[in-house]
């Protein structure tokens, strides 16, 4: 199309811009505008037909290129316009265009609102979700206090009992110190070896040389005992909260998981462990008990009178699993989908809250894992949890979801 041609064609795409497109000659004089540029002016407080408010819009050389002006014609709130300048080829002057983008700005501002309440709502959400956390494990601790309580007062028991006897050991002790100090004051010692023979016989030393060490050693091992169930309960009641993820052994975690739910188990359940040799896993521990927690007292529940639980782990390549495998009663076909729903239970109130296992399904899924059931009514259940030897990074973890897999017994 030659020059000519194009110019008409310009001219009517200028004139029908949404833009307002003015041209100032060297004197900031009004050389043309389009009917945007005039509808613009009129938005501006102009009178019809005057473009001095667009004038002044013209920037300063480094200026922003939006301005906020006030819409002094409509009546409207101020108007943001972005301004672009060029300098004039046919004559010495300027071209300005101006859009006005009021409503965009309104909308990114709408937006970055809605953002920053969109994050503090998830703050929330995440605080709360924390706290639930806290608390569904603060309750589990409760339901087992007594349990742990008798857990601490059976070793606390016979070292009492182990004091009483040594108390009895030592006045015999003494007694016989006594007796061999009086025989070295005598003229004549020897004299005494006999009486003290018998008064040896008669306490019965050689028998308290014999049992002191081991009463000893019983005693050290109640306290170590009782030490190690308060760190348990204290490493399990610690709230986690902004803990890293670090990478620890997982059977230091199932056995101090153990000692507390000891008491709930050993009277009716026959634990059968077959740990295989597992890698440090990233983790985070206390977290991570809970789940174990969850399920150990879970599979002790569904064992009505006497039952295994056997706790297997393993590596599977560059995960690892462990798996808590009960005799007990079994999980009907139709509730199987439902266990790792929020609030399901089918233990009587006041007995279960039902968030064992949507909280654990929580804990796995943010460890990049995933927590499997398998379950044969009247048989047994099967929980498999499995965990990723080392956590992903933040980008392969945008990419993958936590599964919910049922087994094949209850598909
Ligand atoms: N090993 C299991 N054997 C049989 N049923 C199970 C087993 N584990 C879980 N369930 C079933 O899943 C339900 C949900 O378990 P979950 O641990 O979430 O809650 P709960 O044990 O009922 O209550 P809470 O754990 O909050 O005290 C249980 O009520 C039970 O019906
Ligand atoms: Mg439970």
């Amino acid at each position: 199309m030659s020059t000519p041609a194009l110019v008409p064609a310009l001219h009517a795409f200028v004139e029908s811009l949404d833009d307002a497109v003015v041209l100032f000659d060297a004197d900031h004089r009004c050389d043309y505008a389009n009917p945007a540029a005039h509808a613009l002016a009129r938005r501006l407080g102009a009178a019809d037909g005057d473009l001095a408010p667009l004038a002044s819009l013209v920037p300063e050389p480094g200026a922003a290129p939006c301005v906020r002006v006030s819409a002094l014609g409509t009546g409207d709130g101020p108007l943001t316009l972005r301004v672009a300048a060029h300098l004039r080829t046919d004559v010495e002057g300027l071209a300005l265009m101006v859009r006005d983008v009021s409503e965009d700005t309104a909308r990114q501002a709408d937006l970055e609102r809605r953002h920053a309440e969109l994050s503090r709502n998830y703050l929330q959400v995440a605080g709360a979700q924390e706290i639930l956390l806290q608390s569904e494990k603060m309750a589990s601790i409760g339901q087992l206090a007594a349990g742990v309580a008798h857990e601490i007062n059976n070793p606390i028991g016979y070292v009492h009992s182990n004091l009483g006897t040594l108390q009895d050991y030592l006045r015999r002790v003494f007694s016989l110190i006594e007796n061999y100090e009086r025989a070295l004051g005598d003229a004549d010692p020897r004299a005494w070896r006999a009486e003290i023979a018998e008064l040896r016989q008669k306490l019965d030393i050689d028998f308290l040389a014999q049992d002191l060490p081991e009463l000893l050693a019983e005693s050290r091992e109640g306290i170590e005992r009782v030490t190690k169930i308060v760190q348990d309960l204290k490493d399990f009641s610690y709230s986690g909260r902004n803990e890293p993820f670090r990478a620890v052994d997982l059977h230091k975690g199932l056995e101090s998981t153990l000692n507390i739910v000891w008491n709930e188990l050993k009277y009716k359940v026959t634990l059968e462990k077959h740990y295989g040799s597992l890698p440090p896993v990233e983790c985070l521990p206390s977290e991570l008990n809970q789940v174990f927690m969850n399920v150990l007292v879970n599979a002790g529940q569904a064992i009505k009178d006497r039952g295994t639980i056997a706790l297997t782990t393993g590596v599977d390549g560059d995960e690892v699993w462990v798996s808590v495998r009960d005799s007990g009663e079994g999980i009907p076909e139709d509730a199987l989908p439902r266990v790792f729903d929020p609030f399901f239970t089918t233990k009587p109130v006041g007995h279960g809250t039902g968030l064992g296992l949507s909280i654990s399904y929580g804990i796995v899924a943010k460890h990049h894992g995933r927590i499997e059931v398998a379950s044969t009514p009247g048989a047994g259940t099967t929980f498999r949890i499995v965990l990723p030897i080392r956590q992903p990074t933040a980008a392969a973890d945008r990419a993958a979801a936590p599964s919910r897999r049922i087994g094949p017994d209850g598909a």
